[in-house]
């Protein structure tokens, strides 16, 4: 049986990772079907919209989807397809893992193995923005919404994760100390779900998101499975990145009940764009993670192992790595790096 996926190549380094990554998939000989859709800045050129009626047919249909990044035009009238898709398919999990890879320099802090649960549909991200003239110039109010409903659905994820990948703990981020009724809303709906898993540590004191990002960077060890809002999510991703070697390697998916769309953390590195030269890691690394999700177990890990082996052969490295290796490491192509993990993929 053939699983059909739907790939949205994007814009910026999109096209060149996702080429990399079907590539690398194609290699594990998965019975991957791909369909490609349009969406982002350029196809507003092409199509006249940032996301076609037929690419949300095509994910309609398939269910199952994997992204490059997209850029949004700035200014208003436009407004995010990654918002848009999360609410339209209801891809209320952001489920982002930032494991440590055996770089030969290492990377600000080694044996990182966190998973962020990050709620995807609702809070400042899908916040009403109004925009007022007040007495000393232009003022904007925003409203966000915080649901029971949200934290409880979101918990319910981290928590079945942690109970089917042996994880110990799962500790909820909020700002409790400063909005006080949203944290309360959050906590006792986290709680609740809490009390059905007896197996899984869970903090019992609030985390609140300042201390909770110094303790990343100076001790990441003390986290396992986290759950937290959008936005927050959105801030913490980055910084786990980083800690983890930066965007290039971190990967991430957008789950709902019914559908799921993959998608690496990093947007579309215009500076960059073009060149050749864009590390594939996260999206390949996405595609792991879809493959998991599709079934595909073995896969997955090969894939994994794969770039293990590559990261640590120390001969293959982009230019957004160049830290983690050696001075005068040779830098490689998106082509090279794909090369390379193919041949492991071939050889394991
Ligand atoms: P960015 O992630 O595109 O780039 C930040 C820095 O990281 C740049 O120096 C870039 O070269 C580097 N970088 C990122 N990914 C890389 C990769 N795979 N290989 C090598 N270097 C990499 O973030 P930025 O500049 O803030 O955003 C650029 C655009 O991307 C914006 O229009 C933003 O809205 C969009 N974006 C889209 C996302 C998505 O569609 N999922 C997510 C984040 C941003």
């Amino acid at each position: 049986m053939t699983t059909t996926v739907v790939c949205i190549p994007g814009d910026g380094i999109g096209p060149e990772v996702a080429a990399a990554m079907k590539t690398v998939v194609q290699t594990t000989n998965a019975p991957i079907r791909w369909v490609d859709a349009p969406a982002g800045a350029e196809t507003l050129a092409t199509h006249g919209t940032l996301l076609p009626q037929s690419t949300i047919d095509a994910i309609d249909r398939c269910r199952l989807a994997i992204k490059g990044p997209t850029r949004t035009p700035k200014g208003a009238g436009h407004s995010s397809i990654n918002v848009e898709l999360r609410r339209r398919f209801d891809l209320h999990v952001g489920l982002r893992p930032f494991r440590s890879l055996p770089f030969p320099q290492g990377t600000i802090k080694d044996n990182v193995d966190i998973v962020l649960f990050r709620q995807n549909t609702e809070g400042f991200y899908d916040c009403r923005e109004d925009v007022d003239l007040g007495p000393d110039g232009p003022e904007v109010t925003m409203s966000a919404r915080f649901t029971a409903l949200a934290m409880k659905r979101l918990a319910e994820s981290a928590f079945l994760f942690a109970r089917k990948h042996g994880r110990k703990k799962v500790t909820l981020i909020t700002k409790s100390n400063i909005f006080k009724k949203w944290g309360y809303v959050y906590r006792n709906a986290f709680d609740m779900i809490a009390a059905n898993y007896p197996d899984i540590e869970h903090n019992v004191d609030d985390v609140l998101i300042d201390a909770a990002s110094m303790n990343l960077v100076m001790s990441p060890e003390h986290l396992d499975v986290i759950v937290t809002e959008n936005m927050f999510g959105d801030i913490l991703s980055d910084l786990c990145a980083g800690l983890v070697g930066g965007l290039g390697v971190a990967p991430g998916a957008n789950i709902g009940e019914t559908h799921a769309i993959f998608e690496a953390v990093h947007g579309t590195a215009d500076d960059i764009a073009g060149k050749g030269v864009a590390n594939p890691m996260a999206l390949i690394l996405s595609a792991a993670m879809m493959l998991d999700h599709a079934g595909y177990p073995g896969e997955a890990v090969r894939i994994r192992t794969a770039i293990n082996e590559v990261v640590g052969s120390g001969h293959f490295v982009t230019g957004d790595l160049r830290k983690l290796y050696p001075q005068g490491t040779h830098l490689c192509t998106t082509k090279e790096f794909t090369t390379a993990v193919c041949w492991a993929l071939h050889h394991s």
